[in-house]
């Protein structure tokens, strides 16, 4: 911009009655100042609902410990959950078996590994980017599967649990939670790598959702890990298109 052109600029802004300009540098250093403080809003606002998150979690395991359950009686720890509380990857097994009621955290035996090795192929990590909880959260006898009656009896709670984590992909392990938390009766084999959806009306709540094979059952049905790997390969893309990690 030429002299000429600059007096003709600052003649016309006078003449609209502004008197004040900034300087490049101020305008910036007030724009920093915003982004700032726009930022630093944004952290403290995370922060909060972080900390609103963990005092629900706190409550609901104090109430799921109150609540009557005759698994409770024969269990030595309750299993309430592992994992990165605020991820959006909500996964959701059976019941705790015996390495889990020794310690007290979901998935922690054999079928925990190889739970933990396979999603780490799509880079999905307890400690980072996923939370990991059971249908019942007390040891059913010798393994057994948990009755309809110790299903019902846990299931406002895993809903509870589902609400407070606000996942944006909920992964099922198994007959026990897909048919638990889905209005289908089809077994895991016919249904695994499709995609469904979790309704909770009440909470106005819609999340996707991917059954797979239980790891224990790909234990004892290694011929069954073939599948697993397509299975995956969905659950990367689903996380890829939606920006969920
Ligand atoms: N199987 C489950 O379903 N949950 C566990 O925590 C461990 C094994």
């Amino acid at each position: 911009m030429n002299v000429k052109n600059i007096k003709s600029f600052v003649e016309f802004y006078e003449s609209l009655g502004v008197s004040t300009f900034l300087t490049h540098s101020q305008r910036s250093q007030s724009f920093q100042k915003n982004l700032s403080v726009q930022k630093k809003g944004n952290f403290s606002l995370k922060k909060n609902n972080n900390d609103e998150k963990s005092n629900n979690l706190k409550i609901l395991k104090k109430k799921i410990e109150h609540s009557e359950c005759n698994l409770k009686d024969i269990a030595s720890n309750l299993v309430f959950s592992d994992g990165n509380c605020n991820s959006k990857i909500m996964v959701i097994g059976e019941a705790p078996g015996a390495e889990e009621d020794k310690i007290g955290k979901p998935f922690v035996g054999e079928a925990g590994k190889l739970l933990d090795k396979m999603f780490s192929y799509i880079f999905l990590n307890r400690e980072k980017n996923f939370y990991l909880t059971n249908i019942v959260f007390w040891r059913p006898p010798g393994n057994r599967v948990p009755n309809n009656q110790e299903i019902e009896m846990c299931l406002p709670f895993v809903k509870e649990h589902i609400k407070i984590i606000n996942p944006k992909l909920l992964i099922l392990l198994g007959n026990i939670a897909t048919r638990s938390l889905l209005q289908i009766n089809e077994g895991i084999t016919k249904i695994r790598g499709k995609k469904f959806f979790y309704l909770d009306k009440q909470n106005n709540m819609k999340i996707e959702v991917i059954p797979i094979f239980h790891p224990a059952y790909l234990l004892r049905n290694p011929i069954e890990k073939k599948h697993v790997w397509e299975d995956l390969k969905k659950i990367y893309m689903i996380i890829k298109k939606n920006k969920i990690c």
